[in-house]
């Protein structure tokens, strides 16, 4: 197999997971989520979102998170912005890292931006111009890469197409979004060696949820095809409020269990990522979504 030596895990659970949740995540809690993640040695953890807090509740609060946690050296903390009005947002809050993201699919921008893509493209040169100015790098989503909940199959062209206009205007990451967590491995890396023909691989990472259980599969796959950044939620935490059904992104302890397996470096520490997985889980009242959490939990000791 070739495989990555060195693969960047990039945690979402805070913001990805946490902003599908029903009942309410206080501030509080998401500060000390975010830390225990930092000192689990995630290099990259996304902190929330600065959109229209009437579409996102859980997410209203992402300035106070911002300020209440402590910020590693060497870790990244990138927030969502849906516009120039999310960016002004982040910047005052002293974000130093936002993610723009758009959909491959016209019905999925609509839902979840209430605009085409072209539109959405125009927002984002806007706020991708103003964070150059600003010196903070801009990560872009593509949503629905592997099929939409609206549409069902989404081509793999107009997932390039997409990457491709992001990564023009200046974003210097393209993570593509299995949004439902509907893709197979077969297809995942067709897709991603569509986008690899109009993106440079290195800037290609993989976010994949795991609806169909798939995304273990899918994220091995896409390795052996030369991607080195994947997207994880810790626990297994949320799905998407604008696709229903979708489940959370491929859990993070599940991830860093099968690339230590592999001997690939991530500088995680597993035990200390499960450990922070069990803390937000029982702070949410179940277990971790993550089958190598269940497992490490059943053989330690009571
Ligand atoms: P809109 O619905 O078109 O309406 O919003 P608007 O532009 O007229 O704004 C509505 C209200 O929101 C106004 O306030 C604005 O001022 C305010 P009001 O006049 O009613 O008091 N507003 C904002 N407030 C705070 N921050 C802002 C902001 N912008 C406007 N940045 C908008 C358009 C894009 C803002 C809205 O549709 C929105 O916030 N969408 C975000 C949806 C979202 O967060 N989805 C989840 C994240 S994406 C995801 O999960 C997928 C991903 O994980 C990848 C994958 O898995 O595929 C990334
Ligand atoms: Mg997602």
């Amino acid at each position: 197999m070739r495989l990555p030596p060195v693969v960047t895990v990039v945690e979402v659970g805070p913001r990805d997971g946490l902003q599908n949740e029903p009942q309410p995540v206080g501030t509080a809690l998401k500060v000390a989520l975010i830390d225990r993640l930092g000192a689990a040695g995630l290099p990259v953890i996304e902190a929330g979102s600065f959109v229209s807090p009437s579409r996102v509740p859980q997410m209203a609060d992402t300035a106070a998170v911002l300020a209440g946690i402590v910020r590693r050296a060497g870790c990244r903390y990138p927030v969502l912005v849906p516009n120039i009005e999310g960016l002004r947002r982040a910047l005052a809050a002293g974000a130093s890292e936002v993610a723009v993201f758009a959909a491959a699919s016209e019905s999925f921008s609509r839902r979840n931006l209430n605009c085409t893509i072209g539109q959405s493209f125009e927002r984002y040169a806007a706020v991708c111009a103003a964070a150059k100015a600003a010196a903070v790098p801009v990560r872009g989503y593509v949503s629905c890469v592997l099929g939409c909940p609206y549409e069902g199959e989404v081509p793999a062209s107009a997932v390039a197409e997409v990457g491709a206009a992001l990564h023009a205007m200046g974003c210097f990451e393209i993570s593509l979004g299995d949004t439902i967590g509907i893709g197979t491995p077969g297809r995942a890396v067709a897709m991603v060696e569509a986008v690899a023909e109009r993106v440079p691989r290195e800037a290609v990472a993989l976010h994949f949820h795991d609806t169909y259980g798939q995304a273990l599969a899918n994220i091995l796959a896409c390795l052996q095809a030369g991607v080195a950044t994947v997207d994880a939620s810790v626990a297994g935490l949320g799905g998407c409020p604008f696709a229903p059904g979708a489940a959370g992104n491929v859990a993070t302890e599940d991830v860093v269990y099968m690339l230590g397996g592999l001997g690939i470096r991530t500088g995680v520490d597993l035990g200390a990522v499960a450990e922070a997985g069990r803390f937000i889980a029982e702070a949410l009242g179940r277990k971790p979504a993550s089958k190598a959490a269940q497992a490490l939990s059943a053989r330690a000791p009571a």
